[in-house]
């Protein structure tokens, strides 16, 4: 199992226009488009993989959001399509346990904090600055691997603060500063090649 986490600093909390999900939303097109990036392949979906957003915008936050590639259903592979489970989700009335809201697809109340205790796993965060991914060695960990990424803020001192506070490891997919999407494909690829021995 993979899991991948993205803290949305602005992502709206509540029902939002699928018409602006850059602006009005709260910069949701970046959360949608890690969703797409972790979740699909070619004519297919990686069913060991769940997403987890995290939504610090106004005005409810913190809200988290929970895509699970092994029974997520009606989603393709556009932001808006992503975007619209999403404010499906937001339309629960958000609880402090995991409702579904469609197939493969939860909301809960809560924030990184409390996710990162529910989840219980080593943190692999990505950053940076952090040590080359390259030789890296992803070994078959039984709980599986959990992936932080920031939005375009990156993340807070306070966030960075709740990583320390767990067993993990900052590592880098490269030289320059990517979009997070694009840090999860190179990751994907990276775990791939080691999978499959090439
Ligand atoms: C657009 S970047 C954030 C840039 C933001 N301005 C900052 O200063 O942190 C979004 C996220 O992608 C990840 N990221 C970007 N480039 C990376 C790299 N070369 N290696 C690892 N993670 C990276 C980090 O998790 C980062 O928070």
């Amino acid at each position: 199992m993979k899991d991948f986490i993205i803290i949305g600093h602005k992502a709206a909390t509540v029902p939002f226009s699928l018409n602006d999900l850059p602006g009005a939303a709260g910069r949701m097109d970046i959360l949608c488009r890690c969703v797409n990036a972790a979740l699909f392949l070619s004519h297919d979906l990686r069913r060991d993989v769940r997403v987890y957003l995290v939504l610090k915008g106004e005005p409810a936050p913190p809200k988290l959001i929970c895509f699970n590639g092994a029974e997520v259903r009606y989603l393709s592979p556009d932001e808006r399509s992503a975007a619209s489970l999403i404010r499906k989700a937001l339309e629960k009335n958000a609880q402090d346990f995991w409702t579904e809201s469609m197939p493969g697809v939860s909301i809960r109340k809560g924030d990184f904090g409390d996710l990162i205790c529910e989840l219980n796993k080593k943190i692999i965060y990505l950053r940076e600055d952090g040590k080359d991914i390259r030789g890296k060695e992803f070994g078959a960990s039984p709980d599986g691997l959990l992936f932080v990424l920031g939005d375009h803020m990156g993340l807070t001192e306070d966030e960075e603060k709740t990583i320390e506070g767990h067993g993990h490891e900052i590592v880098s997919v490269g030289p320059l500063s990517l979009h997070a999407d694009h840090c999860i494909v190179l990751l994907h690829n990276e775990i791939d090649r080691i999978e499959k021995h090439i």
